[in-house]
Parts: C-alpha cells; sequence; structure tokens
C-alpha cells in the first residue's frame, strides 16, 4: 500500500495545525509500514490507537482555532470529525480482524485524512485569509 506524502499543498497558515497535520501523515504511515510487517500485529493495534487519539486531541485543537476566527461552517466541520471518530469506533467494536477489513480501515483513514485537509480544512484557511484581508482593507 503506498504511503502518504507531505506536501505544502496541505498547509492551512496556523503553526499549530500544520504540525499537528504532519505528525498525522507520519503516524498514518508508520501504520502501513506496520500493516505490511507481518509480525508487527500487536504493535499495529498499538499504533492505530495512538492515530486515533492524537486525531481527536488535533480536532479538539482546530476547533478551537475555528471557534476562534469565528468560522461560520464549524458546526458542518466539528460534525465530519464527529462521523469519523464514530465509524473507527464502529470498526474497532466489529473487532477488525482480517487482513481485509484492517486494508480497508488503513486506505479509508489514509484517503479521509488527505481529502479532509484539502477540501475541508482549506476552508476555514481560505476564510480566515478572506477575513485578514477585509480587515487590512
Ligand atoms: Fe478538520
Amino acid at each position: 500500500m503506498s504511503y502518504i506524502f507531505w506536501s505544502d499543498d496541505y498547509l492551512v497558515g496556523e503553526k499549530e495545525l500544520d504540525d499537528q497535520h504532519k505528525s498525522l501523515f507520519v503516524l498514518m504511515n508508520d501504520l502501513v509500514k506496520l500493516f505490511e510487517s507481518e509480525e508487527a500485529h500487536k504493535e499495529f493495534f498499538n499504533k492505530l490507537n495512538q492515530l486515533v487519539k492524537y486525531a481527536e486531541k488535533h480536532f479538539v485543537c482546530e476547533e478551537k482555532y475555528m471557534e476562534k476566527i469565528q468560522y461560520p461552517q464549524k458546526k458542518a466541520h466539528q460534525r465530519k470529525h464527529e462521523l469519523l471518530v464514530r465509524r473507527i469506533f464502529d470498526l474497532n467494536n466489529k473487532n477488525v480482524k482480517t487482513n481485509y477489513e484492517t486494508l480497508d480501515l488503513i486506505k479509508f483513514l489514509r484517503d479521509w485524512l488527505c481529502v479532509h485537509i484539502k477540501q475541508e480544512d482549506m476552508m476555514y484557511r481560505d476564510y480566515n485569509a478572506m477575513k485578514t484581508r477585509e480587515m487590512v482593507k
């Protein structure tokens, strides 16, 4: 399975959030690597747990930031975070056991991370940039 690569296209312009997004990329790639090494089953689930906990912490920071910049789509964005957490929780409850299910879960997380930053997170970046421009005028 392919790794994901960070590029400046993912920058939202808030250092704390950008650093957290970069860390999520690192954790995600660690997870892919562990998945590919067959002996690391337990480590894989520890890493998955670490990734989910980190993502939850990151969502809290991101939501605080959206509050701070008075982002009007905050509720909808927050809902997307909640849906992701719930989906992972459901998958965990189902006890992801087979390689096929695990592969599906990783693919889902990996794609979600990239698409979410590029589409949803960029919306608050653009909103904040627009707001800043208005204030300068
Ligand atoms: Fe987000």
